[in-house]
């Protein structure tokens, strides 16, 4: 499999839709899914152009929000799917965050045992994360991404020039995701964030940002499809960010601030376990809170955190696997690390009472 092969990154690609279709070999039919915001902000342009190329359209809007992503909302997809005749040829295009990605990709990929999926992603994260790599899920009660697939987009079209509407703390938080990408496989990515990092949504560097990104995951992705192994390294932060997002609730935090609370305390117990230099800590430590993403977090106990990791479904046989970086620019999965060392780090983390 080569990942790449399905992407195409451009300004402006997002007009040319039409041509993405002809040129995949698919019926001059599609059914668009986004969410309402997404809908007012990009989605009449696309459907708008699509028509005027000679695309038959239906398209249907979602509530925004993580809520959407529920088999119930799948359900009501699938079923205007059927009730508007939508065949086995016909492209379902996904347009929006990472929500809608999951959401309709997953419905593209159980409707019909399979219909083609174009992915157009329209967050920082979704560029540069959930609409690379195939996976695609809906959410149960019992947690996150319970449902799901691996179902890669016949194409991801991706254009950087639709993260202009995005507003600024979804773009902060988004980053994030840039950084760890940077820190796990990219001093020289890391390099230019720092030299950038006042100039945070200049569209120039968002493309060559969210160009390095999609490769780095691309490549892995490649190595481990099915997310057995090296994928892991991806994980880089999110063994704390997980944690929280459970213990804090979903939505007291964006999962970037997440991430980077979660990069934070990962840095802190590689320079413990000897695996990273503290210069190099700082330096991420540095960059992240130039970025304005948070440092710390208030509202969560240490030992809940703890207990919450342990139930994590990427924890084997009881033992917290931990992503630990070695310098800027390279990281390791499969780390086992002294319980002392992780509780330290989470008191650290934690705000001190105002
Ligand atoms: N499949 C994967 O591999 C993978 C990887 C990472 C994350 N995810 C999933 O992605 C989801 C989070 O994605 P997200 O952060 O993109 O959230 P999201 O899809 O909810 O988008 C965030 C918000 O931004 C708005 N928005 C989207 N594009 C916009 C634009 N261009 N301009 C202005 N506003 C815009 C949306 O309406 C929404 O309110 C989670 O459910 C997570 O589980 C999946
Ligand atoms: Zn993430």
């Amino acid at each position: 499999m080569d990942t790449m092969d399905h992407i195409w990154i451009d300004r402006g690609a997002s007009r040319h839709l039409a041509r993405v279709l002809d040129h995949e070999g698919l019926p001059p039919r599609a059914w668009v899914i986004a969410d309402t915001t997404v809908m007012q902000l990009h989605g009449r342009r696309i459907l708008k152009d699509l028509t005027q190329a000679g695309v038959a359209i239906g398209s249907r809007a979602v509530p925004p929000g993580e809520a959407s992503k529920s088999v119930a909302a799948a359900n009501d997809l699938w079923d205007w799917l059927a009730e508007q005749g939508a065949e086995r040829g016909d492209p379902i295009i996904a347009l929006g965050g990472g929500v809608v990605g999951d959401l309709a990709g997953f419905v593209a990929a159980a409707y019909l045992r399979g219909v083609p999926l174009i992915q157009v992603p329209t967050t920082l994260l979704a560029q540069i994360d959930s609409s690379v790599g195939g996976k695609v899920a809906v959410d149960l009660a019992a947690g996150k991404n319970l449902v799901g697939a691996f179902y890669p987009a016949r194409r991801s079209v991706i254009d950087p020039d639709l993260l202009a509407t995005l507003p600024r703390a979804q773009l902060v938080a988004d980053y994030a995701e840039v950084i760890k990408t940077a820190v796990i496989f990219d001093a020289a990515m890391f390099e230019l964030i720092e030299r950038q990092a006042d100039a945070l949504d200049d569209p120039a560097l968002l493309e060559d940002l969210v160009t390095r990104c999609v490769r780095w995951k691309a490549r892995i992705v490649d190595e481990d499809p099915h997310d057995r192994g090296a994928r892991a390294v991806l994980n880089y932060g999110h063994t704390i960010a997980h944690a929280l997002e459970t213990v804090c609730g979903y939505g007291a935090y964006r999962h970037g601030e997440a991430v980077a609370i979660g990069m934070r305390g990962a840095a802190a117990i590689s320079v413990r376990a000897g695996t990273l230099a503290r210069a190099a800590a700082d330096r991420q430590h540095a960059l992240l809170r130039r970025v304005g993403l948070p440092q710390t977090f208030a509202n969560a106990a240490p030992d809940d955190l703890v207990q919450a990791m342990q139930r994590d479904k990427k924890v084997r046989g009881g033992r917290i696997q931990w992503v630990l970086a070695e310098r800027i620019g390279a990281a390791s999965p499969g780390h086992h690390v002294d319980p002392h060392i992780v509780r330290d780090v989470l008191h650290d983390l934690r705000a001190p009472a105002a």
